[in-house]
């Protein structure tokens, strides 16, 4: 049976979708909370995956043992791309892990061996996370990479490596982990991520201000796409 999983960056954003769920069970696995149950009428698992690329790789192996056969998340990012402003939505075209660094072994910066250097998101979800977000008042919506990594970008110059290097829009800290693991298994994903700040100096200050503005857009996001499944 289909099974579409949704995973969150934050307590705030699970809230309000989690205040909607009807027929509500929490499944406790090793390190995670998986709410199972009906949002909209769909059947979902819903989730506060945790921050960073461990925690969501973890988080991602859980949900789909418990039997997803989709995987959307939804969190914030800080803007890498010029002219991207606070608010806007960017919906992942693929998805790039730029901490990691096997260059001395003659590998591009950010692929890891044995592994793709990117991960595209399914076009499918991609095409109704566009539709659905495209519906949130007063939002710019945009399609692009996410780059994803163990660190909080917050300089100028980590900002533009991460455009510069890697073509990103955004940058975040799970998305290419839940895209690893879902292409191993062959599952579709999308990551959409609204930006809370722009990745440089006053990234820390935006960041908390713009969190209940964000939790709200994607929930709209989340509800938007269920209705159009
Ligand atoms: N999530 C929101 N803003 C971020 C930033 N600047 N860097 C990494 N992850 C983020």
């Amino acid at each position: 049976a289909a099974m579409l999983a949704i995973i969150g960056a934050m307590d705030e954003e699970i809230e309000l979708l989690l205040a909607e769920l009807r027929e509500r069970e929490d499944l406790t696995r090793p390190g995670v909370t998986l709410h199972r149950g009906v949002l909209d009428g769909v059947p979902v698992l819903l989730t506060r995956g945790g921050i960073g690329k461990v925690n969501a790789a973890m988080t991602t192996t859980h949900l789909l043992t418990a039997g997803a056969t989709r995987v959307i998340f939804t969190g914030v990012a800080g803007g890498v791309q010029p002219g991207l402003r606070v608010g806007d939505i960017v919906v992942s075209t693929d998805l790039v892990q730029h901490d990691v660094d096997v260059t001395a072994l003659g590998y591009e910066p950010g692929t890891v061996p044995g592994e793709p250097p990117a991960w595209p998101a399914d076009e499918r979800l991609r095409a109704l996370a566009l539709a659905a977000a495209g519906e949130v008042k007063g939002v710019r919506v945009l399609e692009g990479r996410v780059a994803s990594g163990d660190q909080f970008v917050a300089s100028r110059e980590g900002a533009q490596r991460l455009h510069d290097l890697f073509g990103a829009a955004c940058a975040e800290m799970e998305g290419a982990a839940v895209a690893q693991v879902c292409a191993k298994a062959g599952v579709p994903f999308v990551v959409i991520r609204s930006v809370s700040d722009t990745a440089d100096h006053d990234a820390q200050v935006d960041y908390r201000s713009f969190m209940p503005l964000v939790a709200r857009h994607a929930k709209q996001v989340v509800r938007g796409m269920l209705a159009r499944l």
